[in-house]
Order: structure tokens, then sequence, then C-alpha cells
């Protein structure tokens, strides 16, 4: 289909096509007001397009905007265990501000919250993309769905309390009701809990959350709604069960075996899994509240996830970038792309993980069917970034982003 009049450029002298891995000289990128319309070689640029404002990104390492599949922007990680019950959807969602303003910064442009309470996650989208505040376009959950007791329900109170959160739901109707009543207040994407977690109080990561037939039918639901489900789960039953009841994506996966992995891999679908989250967890998480039992759960958890990691990557599953920040500080999501490579990817595996991977799996696309982000291409959201050496030889250097664009407009500039 036919873009209007490019009106605006960016040259570059390096540019990495995700898609392919190749490192392109002296092109253009020719955008029409948010997005890109073509990409073009500077010298191939006609004269009415040569004339066209510009932003030279010469010099730079220059790709697409990044994606984290799994944040929590409205979780503040100094506050974790007790601490959180003081925290209202209102503060967690003004703790966003800053959380979004971060993680923008750092290089991330595209983000999926997978969780958060009170709908918080709904307004901070709306209240980012109105232009009010700035943040990276996001694609939200609203509360989580569990069974009572489960991962994402609020166990920290004795019954008098009668504490539960606001995605508790049990049996098949139920489930499918919250799922149509998450969409109804604005959610994007469904995520549900099938398996314990670490950081929730008396729950088991090897316990199963949900049958199948409840899974069944979140999946069917959600998928009928249009929306992509991602299934939190540890343990191996829960992952099983979730991919048998045809999840879009599986988090944590820390305990997948063989067949599991041949069954992701046949079925397509993705892993996103949080290699790094463990170190920051178990060195800096006492400080910031987290319970005993849940340091003791990581202890399990956190070196055979990226063992595991490790055999998923070799046997070729679908992986997406996503790194749990908000259990972590905001704005560190670029330090888990290290830890992808010491575990098996390659440099361009863990980027594309981070970009048209996440972009496949998010499946977010424009009017013409296109990619909305992701892929500097036709259609797509011009978020760019723009680094400083080769990323492609030193992965750390998604680390310090010099300059990151969104929607075309320069949102950092260099330090
Ligand atoms: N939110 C997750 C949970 O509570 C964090 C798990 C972090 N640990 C890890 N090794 N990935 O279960």
């Amino acid at each position: 289909a036919l873009l209007a009049q490019p009106d605006k450029l960016i040259i570059t002298s390096q540019l990495l096509d995700v898609r392919s891995g190749k490192l392109l000289a002296d092109q253009a990128i020719l955008l029409q007001q948010d997005r890109v319309h073509s990409i073009v070689p500077v010298a191939k640029l006609s004269t009415a397009e040569q004339t066209l404002p510009r932003t030279d990104l010469s010099g730079y390492t220059v790709m697409p905007g990044l994606i984290d599949m799994h944040v929590h922007l409205t979780s503040n990680p100094a506050e974790h265990g007790y601490r959180r019950l003081q925290q209202t959807p209102a503060r967690q969602a003004l703790f966003g501000v800053t959380a979004a303003a971060a993680t923008l910064n750092a290089g991330f442009t595209t983000v999926r919250n997978l969780g958060a309470a009170g709908f918080a996650d709904v307004d901070l989208r709306n209240a980012i993309n109105d232009g009010d505040i700035a943040g990276p376009r996001m694609r939200v959950s609203g509360p989580s769905l569990c069974m009572t007791g489960g991962h994402c329900d609020n166990n920290l109170l004795p019954h008098i309390y009668q504490a539960s959160a606001a995605g508790v739901a049990n049996g098949a109707d139920a489930i499918r009701a919250k799922v149509r009543s998450n969409m109804k207040y604005g959610a994007d994407v469904i995520k549900f809990t099938a398996t314990g977690g670490v950081l929730s109080r008396n729950t088991d990561v090897n316990a199963s959350q949900y049958s199948l037939d409840e899974m069944q039918a979140l999946v069917t639901e959600a998928h009928d709604r249009g929306a992509i489900v991602a299934a939190h789960a540890h343990g191996l039953q829960g992952i099983k069960r979730a991919l048998q009841a045809g999840v879009d994506s599986i988090e944590h996966a820390s305990f997948i075996d063989d067949d599991a992995i041949k069954l992701a891999k046949r079925q397509g679908t993705y892993l996103v899994m949080d290699v790094y989250v463990s170190d920051y967890i178990l060195q800096q998480g006492e400080a910031a509240g987290i319970l005993p039992e849940s340091l003791a759960k990581e202890r399990t958890v956190g070196q055979l996830q990226r063992q595991n990691f490790n055999k998923a990557v070799k046997a070729g599953v679908k992986m997406a970038y996503g790194t749990d920040a908000g259990v972590y500080t905001h704005g560190l999501n670029a330090r888990q792309f290290s830890y992808l490579v010491q575990w098996g990817m390659t440099p361009l595996q863990a980027i594309q993980s981070a970009t048209v991977n996440a972009a496949s799996l998010l499946n977010w696309r424009n009017t013409q069917g296109q990619l909305n982000v992701g892929v500097l291409e036709a259609g797509a959201y011009a978020d760019i970034i723009a680094v400083t050496g080769n990323p492609l030889q030193q992965i750390e250097l998604l680390q310090n982003i010099a300059i990151v664009i969104k929607g075309g407009h320069m949102v950092k500039t260099p330090d």
C-alpha cells in the first residue's frame, strides 16, 4: 500500500538489519509522520528527498528500538514482600512515571507489561499515548489471572483480612469472565500464572496452578478477543500444560526439559527466560524486602534456568527478550544481553530476541498488517536507537544507548 510522501529523514552510516543480521552502509531512513516510509541508500535519495529536514546519525550503529517482553513498570524494586502492601495502584502508577522514562532512556521503546494491580498499567500506557509523560509504547495485561492462593494472589495476610487479588478466578467460566473483564478495562494481552512463583509467599514453583481445562478456556477466550497469552511457569508440569493449552509464550520456563523444548519448538511457542534477574535477587533482594522463603526458592531456580536456557537455544526454540524489570531496577533492562550471550546465544540472536522476534510474538500490526515495532521497515513506528561501536561484536554496548528516537522524535540525546 502507498504511504503519503516522506516528510523527514535520518542519515545513517551503519544500519543493522535485524532480520538478516547485515550491517548496511550509508542508508537513509525516510519518515512519514511517526512511521518509517522507506529505507534507501543515501546515494539514491531524490533531489526532493535531499531537501527534507534531517537528523544525522553517522558514526553510530543504528537499529530498531529494543523491546522488553516482561516488565512491571508499576513495581518499585525497593518495595518487595510486605512493603508492597503499602503501595496503592495510584502510587504504583506514579512510580511508573519514572520507571517508564528510565526504560525509554535505556533504548527500550516498547514493553509488554505483565501484571499490575488496579489496572495502573492501563493508565500508564494511556498517559504515555496521550503525550502527558515520556515512556515506551506499552502493551499491557492488567491484573494477572490465577487461582485462589496462586502466584498472582495476595497471600501475605491471614484470612481475617480477606485479601484477594483482582485477577483471581477459579473454574473455566469464571476465568472466561475474568479475561473478558480484563479486556473491557483496557488489557491488550492476557497473563496468567501456571505454577507457583519465587516472589509470592507460600507458593511452590514446582506446583501447577490451573487445570488443563481452565488453561484451555483462558487461551480460547483470549484468542477470541484477539489477545496473546503469556503463561508464567517455572515447574515442568505447568510448563507442559500451558504449552498444551496453546499459550503464545512461557515466561521464566525455568525447569523446562527436552520433551517440552521439543513441543515448544514444534508449536512455535516462544520462551521468555529472564536469566539475569536471579543475580539481583540473590545479591540485593534481602535489602529490598524479599522474603527469606523467596530467596530460598531463587537458589533452586536461577542456575537451572540458565542451563535450560542454553539447551533451548541449542534446540532452536523461538525466544523473546524479557527481564522482569520491576523486580530489579528499571532502566537496567539491557543488562541481560550479555547473560544471553554467555549462556549460548550469538549477539545477533540476542538482538533479534529483543527486536524482530519479540515483535513477532507481540503480533502488534498496523492497518496494513505490517509490524508496528521491532523492525525498521515501511509502516513500522520510527522507533530507533543509536549505539557507539558494534553491538554484534560487543553486546554490552547495548547497556549504553547514545540516542533514542520514538515515533520520529528524539527523546534521548548523547550525554
Ligand atoms: N516474578 C518471578 C517469580 O516470582 C521472578 C523469578 C525470578 N527468578 C528467576 N530465576 N528468573 O517467580
